[in-house]
This record gives structure tokens, sequence and C-alpha cells, in this order.
């Protein structure tokens, strides 16, 4: 594999950044009607598309086809063939300039971005300051920086992006125009999955890329990694990837066997119980890992049942069988102390899990716990 899949796959348009069609129609508006802003904030979870889209702006801001073409008239997107915009694409666009704030936090490198921006750009329309992770600058570089926003050079654009929204400055945050990038539905991402599989060829039944989906949690960054470890196991491999190597993989004890285990607790079989928990710890799963899943699983039972729209929300989190399986479990469930208490003892034991040599104990001692009586 050549490339990093989640490179390979990265949006070189604005309309194939799936799941931010608020973001994606307002942003190409303007540019169709040439209103470029001076300053974007691109907020929300990780691997939603933040970074990606700050540089499709610098494509639209630079595109040699942005001033004469119709096409971009009527369509608002970079045209991915011009010197700018294979430039950028590639990374090594001298008027592109992408600082990671996490990383380079200080007052230096906002002074001397502060230098830069008087310049012009060295071959392009505009220079565009990228910066990521701007809730880490320090207080001096936050000051420094928003003194550039107040007033920003006609040829210069910053995109800021961020996961930590509230940990900006609300000076900073007004100067800039708003675009909050959502966290994307899991079917949307097992989409994308299945045509990265398809387009590498990749040999992966339909449970195991279900799963890779699950486990990202809303960011497609995370799929795409995770995607990449299962191919290049799936290399080393014939047969493909079925879901045990993906549960291999990710150290995951799979929604199966968290709903089974779930099952017994919630019928008070502790013989049951405790078997099957030692079969899955014998198996070389990650308890700690299972104990999360199983919090998550049992907290979603109960707030369904006290708030059934929560449904629509946990579409996007999980497939549509395991949203059924939840609502099932929950219509049987006798009392609610019950399970509140239980999820109680697990979040204890899910503390002391991560500090204990040996992590079954103290999630076998809250199952005991709660099912002896
Ligand atoms: N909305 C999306 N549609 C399609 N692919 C996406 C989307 N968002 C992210 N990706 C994929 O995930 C990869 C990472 O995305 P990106 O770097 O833009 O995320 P980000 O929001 O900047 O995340 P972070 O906050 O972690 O920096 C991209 O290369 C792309 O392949
Ligand atoms: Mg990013
Ligand atoms: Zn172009």
């Amino acid at each position: 594999m050549a490339l990093a899949i989640y490179r390979k796959y990265r949006p070189r348009l604005l309309k194939d950044l799936i799941g931010q069609e608020l973001a994606v129609g307002i942003l190409k508006n303007a540019a169709k009607s040439d209103k470029i802003s001076h300053a974007y904030l691109f907020y929300g979870p990780r691997g939603t598309g933040k970074t990606t889209a700050a540089r499709i702006m610098a494509k639209i801001a630079n595109c040699e086809t942005r001033a004469k073409d119709k096409a971009f008239r009527e369509k608002g997107e970079p045209c991915n063939k011009c010197r700018p915009c294979t430039e950028i694409d590639e990374g090594r666009a001298l008027d592109v300039v992408e600082i990671d704030a996490a990383s380079n936090r200080g007052i230096d490198e906002i002074r001397s971005l502060r230098e830069g921006i008087r310049l012009s750009p060295t071959s392009y329309q505009y220079k565009v300051f990228i910066i990521d992770e701007v809730h880490q600058l320090t207080k001096q570089a936050a000051d420094a920086l928003l003194k550039t926003l107040e007033e920003p050079p006609a040829h210069a654009i910053f995109v800021l992006a961020t996961t930590e929204y509230d940990k900006l400055p609300p000076t900073i945050i007004s100067r800039t125009q708003r675009f909050h990038f959502r966290r994307i539905p899991i079917q949307l991402i097992l989409q994308k999955l299945n045509q990265i599989a398809i387009e590498e060829k990749l040999k992966i039944d339909n449970a195991a890329l279900e799963l890779v989906a699950t486990a990202s949690e809303g960011s497609f960054r995370d799929a795409e990694a995770l995607l990449e470890q299962v191919m290049s196991l799936g290399e080393a491999s014939t047969g493909g990837t079925s879901l045990e190597n993906v549960e291999q993989i990710l150290g995951k004890v799979g929604s199966v066997r968290t709903a089974t285990l779930a099952k017994y607790l919630l019928d008070n079989d502790l013989q049951a119980s405790l078997e099957y928990l030692t079969e899955i710890n014998e198996a070389g799963f990650n308890l700690v890992q299972l104990n999360k899943d199983l919090i998550h699983y049992l907290r979603r039972i109960l707030a369904l049942k006290f708030d059934p729209g929560l449904e629509e929300v946990f579409k996007r989190e999980l497939t549509p069988d395991e949203v059924k399986e939840i609502k099932e479990r929950g219509e049987l469930i006798e009392s609610e102390a019950k399970i509140i208490s239980l999820i109680k003892s697990l979040i204890r034991a899910y503390s002391e899990m991560r500090y204990s040599p040996f992590t079954l104990v103290p999630l076998e001692v809250a199952i005991i716990e709660n099912l002896k009586s």
C-alpha cells in the first residue's frame, strides 16, 4: 500500500466531505459568489474533516479558475488541476502555512507568523494560514493572533481549527466565521469504508467492517486508521479479514460478546456471567475495554427506557441491529434501581482495573456484589 488510506481518500472537493452538508453548502455558496472571508473557525470532534476543509478552502482561494472560469462560478469548488491546486494537494505550497498549535504553542511562532503575514504571498493571490488545535496556543500567542485577526492584511486568510471550542477566547471566536463540524453517523462511515474496501480489493466481511465503523466513534480519521491496520494484517494472512481479526486488533471484545454478557447480568444469572467472563478473559481480550463497552451498553438501555427519543441519537452511533437489541433489552427490565447500582459498581471497577495488575478481579467483584442477592 503506497499511500496511507487517510491521505489517499482525503476529500479534494467540498462536496466529498461526508456528513457536513450545512458547512459545505455555506462554504460553496460563498465561493460561488466570491465572498471569501478572512478568518474561518472550524470546530468539532476529531476526524470530521476540519483540516481537510481548510485545505480545500486554501485551494478555492488560490485556484486559477476562480477569476475566469464559468465552472468555478457554478460549483464553487477548486479545479484540482491548476498549479496552486496541485501544489496545495501535495503539501508543497509556500503560501499555505500550516501550524500545529499543539506542538508550536509559543509566542515565537506566532510572532514570526505575524511578521510572515505582513509579507505578500510569493506566488499566489492569498496567503492562507491554517492553525490547527488553536485552543492550545499560550495566552500570549493567542493575544498576538487576536491582534492579527483584528486587522488582517487583504492578502491573508486564516483558517483556525479546534476540537475544543469552549477553550477558545471569545475575543478570537468573535473575529471569525464559524462552522461546526459534526460527529459522523456510523452508517455514513460504514459507507465510505465499504467504498475503500472495494477500491482496495480488500477481503473483509461486513461484520468486521461494521465493528471498525462503530469503534471509530464518529471519526473518519480513526475509522480509516483502523481499516489500515486491518488491511496490513489481511495482507499477512490469506483468508481475508474476519470479525475475529478486527476484534483482536482492537483488543475489543466486540458487540456480540458485550451484549451476551449484559444479557446474563440482566437475567441475574451469576454463574453464567462469571463463566462467560472467564471465557472472555482466557481468550485474551482486553477486559478494561470490555468493561467500558459494558457500561456504555447498560447506560444506553437505561437511557432509552426513560427517553425513547434517544433512539435517533443511538442510530447514529450503532448499527440498526444493536439499536433493536438495546430497545428489546430495555423492555424486559424489571428493576431500574438494579441496573443503576450495577453501572455504578462497573464504573468503580473501571478505575480500579486501570491501575490493577489483576484486571479481572475488580470486574468479577463488581458482578458478584450486584448479582448475589
Ligand atoms: N467529512 C468527511 N468526509 C470524508 N472523509 C473524511 C471526513 N472527515 C475526515 N475524513 C477522513 O479523515 C481524514 C482526517 O480528516 P481531517 O484531518 O480533515 O480531520 P480533522 O477534523 O482535522 O481531525 P482532527 O481534529 O483530529 O485534526 C481525512 O484524510 C479523510 O480521509
Ligand atoms: Mg485536523
Ligand atoms: Zn485550481
